[in-house]
């Protein structure tokens, strides 16, 4: 439904996943101009190249919602421009531009490292590109995941769980072993999200590890038995799979090195054996210093990201600075205003909203929301400030469009979405498939000239 605007501005949104989309919706229903850049090709984000190829219906839905909002007629989608030092535009050229806001929702594209020896060895890679690789995400969709015989994934969340699918299921790697700092109790992934893999857990070998570590648990209060007989109750629905690759857990262990042969390939983890303890009401792992070596021909860090250092705006601790000077407000603005500590000012007009703001956070539906709130503190930045006149606003649309095309001739606009879009459809019908992802940015150009000749 949409609202009469009544001081339309024009507003740039970089990032056209779960929370530049419904910061997208929200102000483009309050009649803004919304210019909506995004790297990608195709919009969705992580929505599109991060939730597991076989969840049809729930990206099938997104997908749905998502055009629906890139069809309005005060919505304007760029795809393949990247803002940035290493993109098209520079983030500061965007800001001269003086739109009414500018909202910065580009997720967490940095890779975090846990700055260990043998990090770069062949064979270690990150699960971000690892999920990008599987969801046909140009760069990554070609790129070799020379995996082995046996992968160890360090971390036990829900992008874990999402991995073993794939490595079990579809590469049918023999054994996959996940590592994790912490202890059972601490497992991160939901016990739905287990069910896709649950098949190819190793039940005696979860058993024997409950052994091995009985006594680290009962040390913080623990109870052993309880926590095994939960976590092997959560397998009891265990999707169907025809995959004999085995999946274990291994717990309190965290890589401190990564052994590599004299070809620089993986060989194995020096893991160092952690004691769980309480640190403010939280359980934390403290190292024991004893290490034993595990060995493993390939590893996959999934412990989380953080954002990327060259967008152009200040960065500490591997997320972009806000402004600490909290507001009253609901929500409260400061969390989502951008902020520059060299200078203790806030950058006017420039917000953050969803990963890019908390970096590895929640599900589609929690980055929504901080999509949701972060176009509400947009919508109080306006507040009073005189918008442009229509002219002024074409203007700078029109200067917008111009700096695009002139840096990026192959930009993907809401007509060229729309080729690309009928050009994936009909591949499919064309193969049975139930759907069809063009790899590469160059495919999806040609089919796009294919469909306007
Ligand atoms: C492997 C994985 C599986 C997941 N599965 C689920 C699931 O099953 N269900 C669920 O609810 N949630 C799932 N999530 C969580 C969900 O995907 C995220 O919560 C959500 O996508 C975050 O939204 P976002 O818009 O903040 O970031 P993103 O989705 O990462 O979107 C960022 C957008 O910014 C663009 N961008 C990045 N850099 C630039 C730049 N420099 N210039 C221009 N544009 C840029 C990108 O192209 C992208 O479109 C999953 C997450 C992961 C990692
Ligand atoms: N299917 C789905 O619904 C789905 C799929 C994928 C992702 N997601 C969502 O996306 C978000 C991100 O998921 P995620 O799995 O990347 O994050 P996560 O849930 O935070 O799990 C990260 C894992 O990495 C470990 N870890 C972090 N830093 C580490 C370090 N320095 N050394 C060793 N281990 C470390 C964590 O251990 P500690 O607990 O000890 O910190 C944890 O086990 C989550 O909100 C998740 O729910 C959802």
């Amino acid at each position: 439904m949409s609202r009469t605007p009544s001081s339309p501005h024009v507003i740039v949104v970089i990032g056209a996943g779960p929370a530049g989309l419904a910061v997208v919706n929200q102000l483009s229903q309050a009649g803004h101009q919304v210019v909506l850049l995004n790297r990608d090709c195709k919009f969705g984000g992580l929505a599109e190249y991060g939730i597991f190829p076989t969840k049809h219906r729930l990206r099938n839905g997104l997908r749905k919602s998502y055009r629906e909002i890139l069809s309005r007629p005060n919505v304007h989608y760029f795809g393949n421009v990247s803002v940035g030092e290493r993109g098209h535009l520079l983030l500061d050229e965007l800001r001269a531009l003086k739109p009414g806001a500018l909202v910065v929702a580009t997720g967490a594209q940095g890779t975090k490292s846990l700055k260990i020896e043998g990090e770069n060895a062949v064979g270690v890679f990150h699960a971000k590109d690892v999920v990008y690789h599987y969801n046909h995400l140009p760069d990554f969709s070609e790129r070799p995941f020379h995996l082995g015989e046996h992968t160890a994934v360090i971390g036990i969340g829900n992008v874990m769980a999402d991995i073993a699918h794939w490595l079990t299921q579809f590469r049918h790697i023999p054994r996959v072993t996940a590592i994790a700092r912490r202890g059972p109790a601490e497992r991160k992934y939901d016990p739905k999200e287990i069910l896709a893999v649950c098949a190819q857990i190793d039940r005696s070998a979860l058993t024997a590890e409950f052994g091995r570590i009985g006594t680290a648990l009962t040390a913080v209060g623990q109870q052993p038995d309880a926590i095994l007989a939960e976590m092997l109750d959560e397998l009891a629905a265990c999707e169907a799979s025809a995959s004999t690759s085995i999946l274990r857990f291994h717990f309190l262990t965290s890589p401190r090195r990564v052994l590599v042969d004299d070809r620089n390939y993986v060989k194995g983890l020096e893991l160092e054996e952690m004691a769980l303890a309480v640190r403010d009401g939280d359980i934390a792992a403290v190292g024991t210093g004893r290490r034993h070596e595990f060995p493993c021909d390939s590893v996959i860090f999934a412990v989380g990201d953080c954002v990327d250092d060259t967008l152009g705006l200040p960065v500490k601790n591997g997320t972009f600075v806000t402004n600490p000077h909290h507001t009253r407000n609901q929500p409260d603005d400061a969390l989502f205003q951008a902020y520059d500590p060299s200078t203790n000012l806030v950058l006017d007009g420039v917000f953050l909203g969803g990963w890019a703001r908390q970096a590895s956070v929640g599900l589609v539906g929690i980055a929504k929301r901080d999509g949701d709130w972060c176009a509400r503190v947009v919508e109080r930045h306006l507040t009073g400030k005189p918008a442009p006149s229509a002219g002024a606003a074409q203007a700078t649309l029109a200067e917008i469009r111009r700096m695009i095309m002139s840096r990026q001739p192959a930009a993907i606009d809401r007509d060229r979405l729309a080729l690309l879009t009928l050009a994936e459809q009909e591949e499919a019908v064309r193969l049975g498939a139930t759907e069809f992802k063009f790899a590469t940015n160059d495919e999806m150009l040609a089919a796009i000239r294919q469909q306007q000749a």
